[in-house]
């Protein structure tokens, strides 16, 4: 009931059916008023016609019924008809003696009225005739009645039409409201689909090209709203790059004075302890590179910057490089097979770089000693695909829509990381105009990232 358009049809309906009612009324009043015209009209012609017959026989009043008189009353609702002729005072010359008196004017107006006779209505007209005779008047008083079946008939044939049309012209209404409104209202249905859409964060302006004048300024309102929410977000993004930005510095400077205190120290508990200082300061230059590399790449996202073309197999070979090291250590067999000499792309090198690093680190971390971590590229249609594939023990399918979310760490419980790797990794392939999925291997061993990156030519 609350919905807009049934309120506006109803708005519109609930009048027009009022209205076509009074009309409606007032037809069956029009209809009603015509057929007891034709009926009067009828009644007092074969009142006349019997008056007329009235004459003298020798010295008596005689009333002699025309048979035209009755057979005007023939009709398929085969009506009752009564009638009396009376000469005055009280001598009834023809007809049906019972049939109520009325008294009609003496100038000759007829008389019309309504009566009850043997259980049926009937209507009844009267009329007063003079007749002379040497000098002597007579009045003669002829009454004709007449049962209502032709009546109500000719009211029904005159009166059905019209309502019928009326009907026609509700529906017809009815109809081309509903066209109406679902046309006018079509305008808010797109923009509601539009802002259901739309992702949690998406606050770009909302279209208000095709709206109606009148809701144009609600949808500015929501756009000016969106603003605003956009300058507070990016001052609270702002500040959590700001932030990693200022504690780089001191961690770096830390970091140092650490490496050379422990050169200084002799005691070997005092090296411990500061060995244990230094992990925790690389951990914390870790975060702030996390927080910082994920800054970035939801900063870049929305924004047009000019992008630049990124050689995938030479990214990917260095990411290798970096990773050995961890991988060597482990006995992890690290490779990259590609089905094509040159997988380039148009996009932004750091968040490329951001995003395959993260997923080769993972692997790597995640998969036990003596695994295989390898990255396929290659490409199909206007897409570049990097596939991450590793021997470890995958993710959960009831986690996989978690780990994607920041400080998310999944199953594992080390202290080796944030739980921001893949959040990163989800940022920088939205920034890219890419998407990232995870599957598990065919074989049930380990995990497979899979990216696909436009290859931004066209
Ligand atoms: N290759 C992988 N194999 C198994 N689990 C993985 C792999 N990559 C990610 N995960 C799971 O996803 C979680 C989130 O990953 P990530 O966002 O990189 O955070 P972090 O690595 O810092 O824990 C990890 O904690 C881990 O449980
Ligand atoms: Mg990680």
């Amino acid at each position: 009931m609350n919905q807009l358009r049934v309120r506006l049809l109803l708005w519109v309906l609930v009048p027009m059916t009022v209205v076509l009612a009074l009309m409606a009324g007032l037809s069956l009043a029009n209809a009603r008023s015509t057929a007891l015209l034709i009926q009067d009209r009828r009644l007092l012609a074969s009142a006349e016609m019997m008056a007329g017959q009235v004459s003298w026989q020798e010295d008596r009043l005689s009333a002699e019924i025309p048979p035209a008189a009755l057979q005007m009353f023939a009709s398929r609702e085969r009506d009752r008809v009564y009638f009396q002729i009376r000469a005055h005072p009280g001598e009834l010359l023809a007809g049906w003696p019972d049939l109520p008196d009325r008294v009609a004017p003496d100038n000759g107006v007829p008389l019309y009225s309504d009566i009850q006779y043997r259980g049926n209505n009937l209507r009844m007209v009267t009329l007063i005739r003079r007749v002379y005779r040497d000098g002597r008047t007579i009045t003669v008083s002829v009454s004709v009645a007449e049962s209502r079946n032709a009546f109500y008939h000719l009211i029904d044939t005159l009166w059905r039409p019209i309502l019928l049309q009326e009907s026609v012209l509700l529906a017809l209404a009815l109809a081309l409201m509903i066209v109406g409104l679902t046309l006018e209202l079509r305008p808010l249905l797109l923009l509601r689909r539009d802002l259901q859409a739309r992702e949690a964060d998406d606050l770009m302006p909302l279209e208000t090209v095709q709206l109606q004048r009148e809701l144009q300024p609600i949808v500015e309102t929501i756009n000016q709203y969106a603003t605003r929410l956009t300058a507070q977000v990016n001052i609270q993004k702002r500040f959590v790059a700001d932030a990693a930005h200022q504690l780089r510095t001191p961690v770096a400077l830390m970091s140092t004075q650490l490496d050379y205190a422990a050169h200084l120290a002799v005691d070997s508990e005092l090296k411990e302890a500061l060995r244990a200082v230094r992990a925790c300061a690389r951990r914390l230059k870790d975060l702030i590179n996390q927080l910082l590399s994920l800054s970035h790449a939801e900063a870049a996202r929305g924004t047009n910057l000019p992008r630049q073309n990124v050689n995938l197999l030479e990214v990917t070979q260095q990411i290798l490089v970096d990773l050995s090291v961890l991988a060597d250590d482990k006995g992890i067999d690290l490779g990259l097979s590609s089905t094509s000499t040159d997988v380039s792309v148009m996009s932004y090198p750091t968040l490329v770089h951001a995003l395959l690093f993260n997923l080769v680190d993972n692997a790597v971390r995640y998969t036990p000693r003596g695994g295989n971590v390898t990255v396929h590229a290659g490409l199909a249609g206007t897409s570049a695909i990097l596939q991450v594939d590793d021997t470890g023990p995958g993710i959960p399918d009831a986690l996989k829509p978690h780990v994607f979310e920041r400080f998310s760490r999944g199953n594992v419980s080390d202290n080796n990381g944030f739980g921001l790797g893949l959040a990163i990794v989800s940022e920088a392939a939205r920034a890219c105009g890419g998407v990232v999925e995870l599957s598990s291997r065919p074989d049930g061993v380990g995990l497979s990232a899979v990216v696909r990156l436009p290859t931004g030519e066209t």
